[in-house]
């Protein structure tokens, strides 16, 4: 089971002074990383870009964007990184291009150019809403037709059918292999299937076709690390990693709990513990039948879970009891930025302090028709701005991570909440990971035990692993003391200093039972 840190290169440390994190600002962390304990790291997009969406708009998959250096300062990192025992992970976005790629600029000029079919265009579109607010199709009068984006305007979707394409994409992902590349996460590749000339977005059975021919031509027999961002039904995504299609899949199910079923990431209720109980549960029992799920709480979408989700009077108790509750189940662990010493979001803010395109999109939509107050509610607990904010290591100008004006506001907390401080404190959140990782690393029930959960009271997520060694795992997930029983064992982790009999808030437990 592999332990991933992710890193969103933007906003993690910012070497040469323009307000922007860059690869130098990754390769001189690697260190810390590795200390943590960190096995792999993931980097969200680097390569060129126009930055409509933060790097999820490829111009050229060939090139890094030079915000964040040069493909010099890429094989350095993957070089460095390796002597650090740390793989690589890169961000392949293969479900769309930026419209300035070269293959668009070409395919919007001329119908009879091989890359007019790299997209997917139509005369008289389906109503398709794109995820960012709006029609998903946009009119190119030199064609006389509409190209597809499911995202930005800027991110036109590619013809997973065009074989010459689906060749191109290969070829590029082997490329990086080569150079060194450890691992890939593959952006929204579950939308690759689409059959519009059936009206169908998400045809399952051209998804896993493309996927096997992904596996077959780029991945097959070499020790890459692949994993794909997701919405599939739970049994699919397993099937995906039981057969080694992939090596894991995101899935959101756990962390769409706040919102309403079905009404879209903007409609907001308070999460129910019941509600993460099932869903976990439901994902632990089907991988005890082989493949491997991912355990996450955060990354630079989803807003961190610390603030979203719990008390913020209790950061050290709520973040730590964070990772008992998921790091102790099977599955690679993922850590986003900042988590490892508690980070947390903006707050309530005003929509200046927003930068990206899918919040202010949100914002400029639903004012239409609802009260300012109530979309600044909804984008203070969603946006994805909240993940973003710059890294905060220390408490210099700036948190430490910048000695230029940051592209994006550093949160104003980081006098309090920043690294060196949790570092050198008696509670330190990154120490306390640093010691759980160990624990897990060094325990097999961890990768392989049983999965069972326990049920200890409403508000306590309880859950045991059991192989050669019997272990139970107790989080009070409230902010109020909890009543329990007496729990017999040797306890190995606590994030308090005693055990009475009541769990404090957030108390968390790791105890050896035989
Ligand atoms: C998922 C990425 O994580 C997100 O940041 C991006 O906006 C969309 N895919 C579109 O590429």
């Amino acid at each position: 089971m592999a332990i991933i840190y992710q890193i969103y290169p933007l906003s993690f440390l910012d070497t040469n002074k323009d307000g922007i994190g860059d690869i130098k600002g990754i390769i001189k962390k690697l260190k810390y990383l590795e200390e943590l304990g960190a096995e792999y790291i993931w980097i969200t997009p680097i390569f060129k870009s126009p930055m409509e969406d933060n790097g999820y708009d490829i111009s050229n998959y060939y090139d890094v964007n030079p915000i964040f250096g040069t493909k010099e300062d890429l094989k350095e990192l993957i070089d460095t990184a390796k002597k650090h025992n740390i793989k690589i992970i890169l961000d392949l976005v293969l479900n769309h291009t930026s419209t300035e790629h070269d293959w668009f600029i070409k395919a919007s000029k001329d119908v009879n150019s091989k890359y007019h079919d790299y997209y997917i265009w139509s005369e008289n579109p389906p109503q398709i809403d794109s995820y960012f607010g709006g029609s998903a199709w946009e009119y190119v009068p030199s064609v006389k037709k509409y190209y597809l984006h499911m995202f930005s305007t800027g991110q036109a979707d590619l013809n997973w059918k065009n074989e010459k394409l689906r060749e191109e994409l290969f070829e590029m992902i082997n490329y990086y292999i080569d150079l060194g590349a450890g691992g890939f996460r593959l952006d929204v590749l579950d939308l690759i299937g689409k059959d519009l000339e059936n009206n169908n977005l998400y045809d399952r059975e051209l998804l896993l076709k493309y996927l096997k021919e992904l596996n077959e031509k780029c991945f097959k027999g070499k020790d890459i690390f692949t994993v794909g961002e997701m919405n599939l039904p739970l049994e699919k995504a397993h099937y995906l990693s039981k057969n080694e299609i992939l090596t894991t899949v995101f899935q959101f199910n756990h962390i769409a709990l706040d919102e309403v079923a079905g009404k879209g990431k903007w409609e907001l209720k308070k999460l129910e513990l019941n509600d993460l109980k099932e869903v976990l549960n439901n994902i632990q029992q089907v991988y005890q039948k082989g493949g491997t799920p991912s355990l996450f709480w955060s990354n630079h979408d989803q807003p961190r879970a610390l603030g979203r989700y719990l008390n913020l009077d209790y950061r050290y108790y709520g973040q730590t009891m964070l990772f008992m509750l998921m790091y102790l189940q099977k599955g690679h662990i993922f850590i986003y930025q900042g988590e490892e010493f508690g980070m947390s979001g903006l707050g309530l803010v005003d929509i200046d302090k927003y930068k990206d395109v899918e919040a202010l999109n949100y914002y400029n939509i639903a004012t239409k028709t609802k009260s300012k107050e109530s979309v600044l509610r909804s984008l203070a607990v969603k946006a994805r701005d909240h993940a973003r904010t710059p890294m905060q290591w220390n408490n210099t100008k700036n948190a430490g991570f910048s000695k230029g004006k940051p592209w994006m506001e550093v949160n104003a907390n980081y006098t309090e909440v920043n690294f060196e401080k949790d570092y050198n404190s008696d509670k330190s959140i990154y120490k306390f990971l640093k010691k759980l990782l160990e624990i897990r690393q060094n325990n097999t029930t961890f990768d392989k035990g049983l999965f069972k959960l326990v049920v200890l009271g409403p508000h306590i997520f309880a859950y045991e692993r059991v192989l050669d060694d019997n272990y139970l795992i107790v989080c009070n997930f409230s902010d109020k003391k909890q009543p329990i029983i007496d729990l017999k064992g040797e306890i190995i982790l606590n994030n308090y200093d005693s055990l009475d009999n009541q769990l404090k808030p957030y108390q968390a437990l790791l105890i050896k039972r035989g």
